[in-house]
């Protein structure tokens, strides 16, 4: 009998299991545009299945996104015009021109030969004092340049072929990231960034005679070399710069920003733990951030996350923004890994299925390979190489899926409101 009364028991409380999720089925699939009931929000982890739409997309991709633009041809040979100079610089006037520039479109000049210009006085000027750069989590030098130009010095940590593992934000700084950073940037015409550019200084020619005593009391001996082990938040004294056996270290040159930035914590930030943030377990989270956000700092935001997964660096935790733009500042942690491409990076475009009309008009134009062509091109006038030839062909591959990314949400949403002309 009580045996009897148990198994009646069960069954009907596996109907009740039953009835329940045909119940949250059909509300979640068809109830819910209605907004009759009040059904609570289950937070499913939908990634996987966007995932798997963006890459249907991908593999129907128009001929277009893989073949060369003739748009972009005029684009490129301003972007030569802007980089290829001769080298009778003016160092004096260089500087005060940058210095003294203000302009609403680019953080600074470029055009008539001007970036190139800027390029090669970061290169070259003599050092006039060197001091350990006062904040941040990686080993960085500021450098006073001849003229009283500031310089940010982030050192080479890696060879190029160096292929970092882990996590998306694992391992040091590239000092290369930074550089191909700033190319990219102005092929995408994406201005609010600092010039950024390959330079090797001497330790005992450039460094030594110009350092300030507390960076002298951050070099320590390290075999016969003299090495840097700096002030910084993960730096420690068994992990240093050593120069090379020309007796030089290699780093990005970064032109210093001397304006007041505001910062802000992004949205789509990591956890850095194994905690899920909001927006990994949410697939509706662009609502909540669309609220409390202007649309001209989403579409922003949508830019950098489009650049960001384009380098692949994943550690955007802060936004820098200066004159309501969002600096694109700290582009160290690209490039560590030419077989990975984390689609999660581009959430804030697949979430919001938004971009800028100019953003995506210029990201068509440098379809099949310009991109990446021209940045080659670029750093080679000023003789750097910036990257293996992996590491290119990863960036035209990314290109590809933020086409097919985009293409997804016009599917989803009809071209009219992913495109909409925003007012900007
Ligand atoms: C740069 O300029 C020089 C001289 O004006 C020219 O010969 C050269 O072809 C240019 N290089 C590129 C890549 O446009
Ligand atoms: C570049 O040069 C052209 C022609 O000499 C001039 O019209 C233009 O104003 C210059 N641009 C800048 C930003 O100086
Ligand atoms: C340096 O020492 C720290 C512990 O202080 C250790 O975690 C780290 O792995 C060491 N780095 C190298 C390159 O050996």
């Amino acid at each position: 009998m009580s045996m009897n009364y148990a198994f009646g028991f069960s069954l009907f409380l596996l109907i009740l299991v039953a009835l329940n999720i045909y119940f949250f089925y059909t509300l979640n699939t068809v109830g819910l545009k209605s907004h009759k009931f009040n059904v609570p929000t289950i937070n499913v982890d939908l990634t996987s299945t966007v995932f798997k739409e963006i890459y249907d997309y991908l593999n129907y991709l128009p001929s277009q996104y893989k073949t060369i633009n003739s748009k972009f041809g005029s684009h490129q040979n301003i972007l030569l015009n802007s980089f290829n100079v001769s080298k009778n610089i003016k160092i004096d006037t260089i500087w005060s021109e940058t210095q003294n520039w203000f302009n609403e479109d680019s953080l600074f000049p470029h055009d008539n030969g001007t970036a190139g210009k800027i390029l090669h006085a970061i290169q070259t000027t003599q050092i006039a004092l060197v001091d350990n750069a006062p904040k941040g989590t990686q080993l960085k030098l500021l450098l006073l340049l001849e003229g009283k130009q500031k310089i940010y010095f982030k050192p080479k940590r890696y060879n190029l072929n160096h292929v970092v593992n882990g996590n998306i934000y694992a391992g040091f700084d590239r000092h290369n990231s930074e550089v191909f950073a700033y190319y990219l940037a102005m092929v995408l015409n994406f201005r609010w960034i600092a010039p950024s550019v390959i330079r090797k200084i001497h330790l005992h020619k450039d460094v030594i005679p110009f350092a300030t005593m507390g960076l002298k009391k951050t070099m320590i001996k390290n075999g016969n070399a003299l090495c840097i082990y700096g002030k910084c938040f993960y730096c420690k004294k068994n992990e240093t710069v050593c120069p090379d056996q020309n007796g030089e270290i290699e780093g990005a040159a970064i032109l210093y920003l001397n304006k007041q930035l505001k910062i802000h914590k992004t949205p789509w930030r990591r956890s850095y733990s194994n905690r899920k943030m909001e927006w990994e377990v949410d697939n509706a989270f662009c609502k909540k951030v669309k609220s409390s956000l202007s649309t001209k700092l989403l579409l922003n935001i949508i830019d950098v996350a489009v650049f960001d997964f384009l380098i692949q660096n994943g550690d955007r935790h802060h936004f820098e923004v200066y004159r309501d733009k969002i600096i694109l500042l700290d582009n160290g942690k690209g490039l560590g890994n030419p077989t990975v491409d984390e689609l999660d990076i581009l959430a804030p475009l697949y979430q919001c299925c938004m971009i800028s009309p100019f953003t995506w008009q210029r990201l068509e134009m440098v379809s099949g390979g310009s991109l990446t062509n021209t940045i080659k091109i670029l750093a080679a006038l000023h003789n750097q190489n910036l990257a293996t030839e992996e590491h290119f062909k990863a960036v035209e591959r990314r290109l590809l899926k933020v086409y097919a990314t985009v293409q997804y949400c016009i599917g989803k949403h009809g071209r009219a409101k992913v495109l909409k002309n925003w007012l900007i």
